[in-house]
């Protein structure tokens, strides 16, 4: 059956991580692309990025947090169901090449689309160095995988439980003092949009070209509903076919924080009438 669960696992922090069959997608998937998961005929599209794809196994691994109606209601599916639709390669790959020394930082969930990008920028030869956060120690994902896919790996705790008590952004401050002798070539950053609009304000003072992946507003993921419009250099831009990724210092994020937020309340309703329905077990 098409898009079965193949293996789940929960982590921390209700996040979970699922690997799901989908032979074609997993063929023709690049890092920073995603995919629309619709769970059943009822639910609506949820952009999920992916840590990695397996091309021989035809699988794709997903992490998620629940967050809403959608992601509670894919927590609760077990190995062998099915997810109604998983469409994708979407969105552009990142761009790869040997840029010199980069810095990935990210934080949340974020983490999980980083990994595969930290991979490969590691693979062709750039000198990778990745700052991770999170609220707490125990919500923290995907720390081996990251340490070893790069030179270094540094930790910040919102709570100090773990690395760096404080944020990703006040370790990305001492990194660049670091190297301000042997420069920093590039930076990426993936995570709350308010995250990254702060590595953005730290990153253009110092002129390092940053790039961000924008986790917007999307319904359709093909270009046709314009929900997930970004503002880049003060042009619109559809962060399903235009991005995810785009220069992080022409990016209007604030405008993207406030559209995020525009769809809170409906978000939260739709999350309690389901628990009301369902219960509330995660
Ligand atoms: Fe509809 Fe991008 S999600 S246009």
């Amino acid at each position: 059956m098409a898009n079965r669960i193949a293996t789940k696992k929960q982590l921390g922090g209700n996040n979970f991580m699922i690997d799901i069959e989908t032979p074609s997608v997993a063929d023709r998937l690049k890092p920073g692309q995603f995919v629309m998961l619709m769970i059943d005929d009822k639910s609506e599209r949820i952009p999920m990025t992916v840590v990695e794809a397996d091309p021989n196994g035809g699988t794709i691994k997903i992490i998620f947090q629940v967050v809403g109606k959608s992601t509670l209601q894919l927590s609760r599916f077990e190995p062998g169901d099915s997810i109604m639709e998983c469409i994708g390669p979407l969105g552009r790959p990142t761009e790869i090449a040997r840029f010199g020394r980069v810095i990935c930082v990210s934080g949340g969930t974020g983490i999980a689309c980083l990994l595969p990008i930290v991979r490969i920028l590691n693979e062709v030869g750039n000198d990778v160095i990745s700052i991770i956060g999170a609220r707490t120690c125990s919500m923290l994902i995907l720390e081996n995988e990251i340490t070893s896919a790069c030179r270094e790996n540094y930790i910040a705790t919102d709570d100090g439980s773990k690395g760096k008590h404080g944020f990703v952004t006040d370790v990305l401050k001492d990194v660049i003092e670091r190297y301000q002798n042997s420069g920093i070539d590039r930076v990426f950053t993936i995570g709350p949009p308010a995250m990254m609009k702060a590595v953005a304000e730290i990153t253009k003072i110092c002129a390092i070209k940053t790039i961000a992946s924008l986790n917007a507003v999307m319904l359709d993921g093909t270009g046709m509903c314009g929900s997930c419009r970004v503002f880049v250099n003060g042009e619109m831009k559809l962060a399903c076919i235009d991005g995810p990724e785009f220069d992080a210092h022409q990016v209007n994020f604030d405008d993207l924080i406030s559209r995020l937020s525009m769809f809170q309340q409906k978000e939260t309703h739709a999350y309690q009438c389901f628990k009301e329905r369902k219960g509330s077990r995660i």
